[in-house]
Order: C-alpha cells, then sequence, then structure tokens
C-alpha cells in the first residue's frame, strides 16, 4: 500500500515505518495517524511481520509532537474527540498489538512523539535524541497516553518533573530515567533497533503475541495481571509453536515455529 506521509519496506520479518514529514520535524497530523493506524492493522494481520520498527524522516526528529497547526481552535468537545481517537487507533492498537514495534528514536520525540515512543514495546535512542511532554506549555496536557505510560516507564516522580516542567532530556538522561533501553550513534540507530527486530523475529511470534498480551495486563486494570499470566500461560499449551518449540529443545534442533 503507497502512504502519503509514511515509507514503509519490509526486509524478511521486520517492517520498518519511516514517518515522513522532516519539514514539520514529523508532526503528527491526522493524516500521519491514521496512516499509523492503517499500518498497525496490515502489520497484525500479516504473518509475515514479526517485528516493526518505526522512526522519523531525516537526523532531527523522530515526531515533534502532535500537529499543533490542526487543534490550535478545537473545542473542548472536538478536544476530547481527538484524543479518544488517538487512543484508540493509534496509541493504544500499537500498545496492545501482538507484533512487537520497536521505537527507533533519531532526534526530538516530544508531546505525541515521545507518546508514539512510549506506546511501542521497546525504545532505542539516538545520541543526539531529546525526549519531553511540553504540552503544559501549551496550556493542554499529554493526551496520547502521556500522563499515564511516562509514570510506567520513569516512575511517577520523574514523570511528574518532565511533564509540569515541560522540559526535554537528552538521550543518556532518558536512558538512566528508563524512558529509552538503549542509546547508541545516530548511525548505529537503525541497525541496532534491526538487530533487535532479528532476534525477536526468531521466538515464537505467537508466544510473543501471548506475552505481550499479559505484561499489559497490569496496565489496565481490567484484569489482574497474575490471572492473565495464569491463563496466557495455559493458551501457549494449545499452539503448534509450543508443541514445535518443545520438541525442538528435545531434539536438540533449532525450532521452526509455524507461528500457530
Ligand atoms: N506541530 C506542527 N508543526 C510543528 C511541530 C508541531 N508539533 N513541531 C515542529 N513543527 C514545524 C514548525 O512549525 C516548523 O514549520 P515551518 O518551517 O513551516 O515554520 C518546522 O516544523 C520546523 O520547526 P522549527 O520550530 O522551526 O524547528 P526548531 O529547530 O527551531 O525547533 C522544536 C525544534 C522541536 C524545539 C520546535 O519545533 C518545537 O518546539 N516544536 C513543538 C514541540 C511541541 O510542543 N510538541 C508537543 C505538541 S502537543
Amino acid at each position: 500500500m503507497d502512504y502519503k506521509n509514511l515509507i514503509t519496506t519490509q526486509e524478511g520479518p521486520i517492517l520498518t515505518v519511516t514517518i515522513n514529514r522532516e519539514k514539520k520535524l514529523n508532526a503528527l497530523n491526522k493524516e500521519t495517524l491514521n496512516e499509523i493506524s492503517a499500518v498497525a492493522s496490515m502489520a497484525e494481520g500479516d504473518k509475515s511481520i514479526h517485528c516493526v520498527i518505526i522512526t522519523g524522516a531525516g537526523d532531527k526528529a523522530f515526531v515533534a509532537g502532535a500537529d499543533i497547526s490542526e487543534f490550535a481552535h478545537f473545542s473542548v468537545d472536538q478536544g476530547a474527540a481527538l484524543s479518544r481517537d488517538g487512543h484508540v487507533t493509534v496509541f493504544d492498537k500499537i500498545e496492545s498489538s501482538k507484533t512487537p514495534w520497536i521505537a527507533a528514536v533519531n532526534g526530538f520525540a516530544l508531546g505525541g512523539g515521545l507518546e508514539l515512543a512510549m506506546a511501542c514495546h521497546i525504545r532505542v535512542a539516538s545520541d543526539n535524541a531529546k525526549v519531553g511532554l511540553p504540552e503544559v506549555s501549551l496550556g493542554v496536557i499529554p493526551g496520547y497516553g502521556g500522563t499515564q505510560r511516562l509514570s510506567q516507564l520513569a516512575g511517577k516522580g520523574k514523570a511528574m518533573e518532565l511533564m509540569l516542567t515541560a522540559g526535554m532530556l537528552g538521550a543518556d538522561e532518558a536512558l538512566q530515567w528508563g524512558i529509552v533501553n538503549h542509546v547508541t550513534t545516530q548511525e548505529d540507530l537503525l541497525p541496532m533497533a534491526n538487530k533487535i527486530a532479528g532476534i525477536i523475529a526468531r521466538n515464537s511470534s505467537v508466544a510473543i503475541g501471548i506475552a505481550i498480551e499479559a505484561a499489559n495486563a497490569a496496565y489496565r486494570g481490567t484484569k489482574d495481571g497474575f490471572e492473565q499470566e495464569i491463563e496466557s500461560f495455559g493458551e501457549c499449551f494449545g499452539t503448534e509453536d509450543f508443541k514445535e518449540g518443545t520438541t525442538a529443545f528435545l531434539e536438540k534442533r533449532k525450532p521452526a515455529f509455524p507461528g500457530k
């Protein structure tokens, strides 16, 4: 499929999605969000894709936030709808995707940009990355999950500080705060993301999806996380991947997971 604001390339089981609005620092306008939503649905339904990497075009920004020009005139109802729609169609969809997403943060990840990275399952940053939730400097708050997911990654105290000061952290601080998993050079960013994706892709895609579902359960409050784990653990025993994985181990060979 062709997208106006995204470039997608698939190499083997890894789909790379590049947000391509470099002149606007890859800010998330409605059209781009719709396209990311479409990619997320497509990746979830395509068994040949085992991992998605998302990054921004150019060397300055991952995503500099939601596109401010699109909502500056919104009413209360329109603001709430914007947030709800984003949660459902993009940010929650990525977080609950059974296909893992890796954010390759190649510069500014501000507001909706950091929220997008935080909705992903793993974050790798280049050493020029700058992350923050500057929304209160605009008279608004993070509306794509930032008030919740930043606390989950960095702890409430640090999340409060970053959000209330509307400040920015450099890559090393973001690493120290637990917001990103790794920091590397700009040149090594995509190779490192691809290396992690490649390792993930060797494992059972079915078990990975079930593990994501179980790990996410704790954060939604809709179900006890331990109870979800028990059910999810049991579910694995009914899969062909489980039979193949355990048989291959006992036969001292590498598994060839059917993905079922
Ligand atoms: N929404 C819409 N447009 C944005 C944007 C956003 N979130 N972030 C950057 N842009 C646009 C700028 O308006 C500018 O467009 P123009 O060239 O047509 O004027 C272009 O991207 C380049 O940005 P610019 O501000 O000139 O770059 P800079 O290097 O001086 O500053 C930032 C970089 C990231 C510090 C600055 O762009 C910024 O503060 N952006 C907004 C961050 C933010 O508040 N995000 C949360 C939104 S809720």
